[in-house]
């Protein structure tokens, strides 16, 4: 472990997309690279913290010198958080598909004159906000991510007192800002007492800056 502020620490960050399953061979899934999960969890390590990294399918490689844990679905992502352990802070970068497919095969859907197939949707757990309202062995410090199209600040500032997270990082990913799959990124960090809106700069920028406000915050 590198020698920093945050030297033997507990952290733990989740990233990149969730693939839900329709049948054994087709998935739904979302946009999401995994890049601004990746540069966060490897700017902590770089403070010395021991992350665990919990990964959806990411284009990115996961980053040297951390635990990771690669998943598939939402459900493996809660299943890899709650196995991790205790933490004393916990970023939630990862883009967690919203439904799984209910009526999910064990076989390959035939295009057989049948008709066509019904997909039924259900909910997936909500990992954030479970994490940030546990009574017992909540991290001390619980990061949400909020990306956004329309009213950013407005929404994640909801989203933040809704879910019970301390901090909410919140991006405009409307497709004219090329932030979705793109190397930069332009946050705002909601916290209980405002929000602060930084400067347009590398994703790596954004984790590294974010892992300082994370190592003041837990020292
Ligand atoms: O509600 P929304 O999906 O916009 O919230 C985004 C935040 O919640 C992100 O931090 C994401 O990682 C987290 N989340 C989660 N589990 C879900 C949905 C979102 O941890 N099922």
């Amino acid at each position: 472990l590198a020698d920093g502020p945050l030297k033997g620490r507990r952290v733990l960050v989740t990233s990149g997309p969730t693939h839900e399953p329709i049948d054994p061979v087709r998935y739904i899934a979302n946009r999401s690279s995994g890049a601004q999960g990746t540069a966060i969890a490897r700017a902590l390590a770089a403070l010395g913290a021991d992350v665990t990294f919990v990964t959806g399918p990411a284009d990115v490689p996961p980053p040297m010198g951390v635990t990771t844990v690669k998943v598939q679905t939402a459900q493996e992502m809660r299943e890899a958080v709650h196995a991790a352990g205790s933490v004393e802070a916990a970023v939630f970068a990862a883009a967690v598909a919203d439904w799984h497919v209910a009526n999910a095969g064990n076989s390959k859907i035939k295009k057989d004159g049948s008709g066509l197939p019904q997909l039924t949707f259900a909910e997936n757990p909500d990992i954030l906000a479970t994490v940030a309202q546990m009574d017992v062995g909540r991290p001390k410090l619980v990061v949400g991510f909020a990306a956004e199209t329309d009213d950013v600040i407005a929404n994640a500032t909801a989203k933040r007192e809704r879910k019970q997270c301390d901090w909410i990082v919140a991006n405009d990913v409307s497709p004219e800002t090329g932030i979705m799959g793109g190397s930069e990124n332009a946050v705002t960090l909601i916290t209980a007492t405002g929000a602060e809106s930084w400067p347009r700069m590398s994703k790596d920028a954004v984790a590294r800056m974010l892992a300082q406000r994370i190592a003041e915050a837990l020292t």
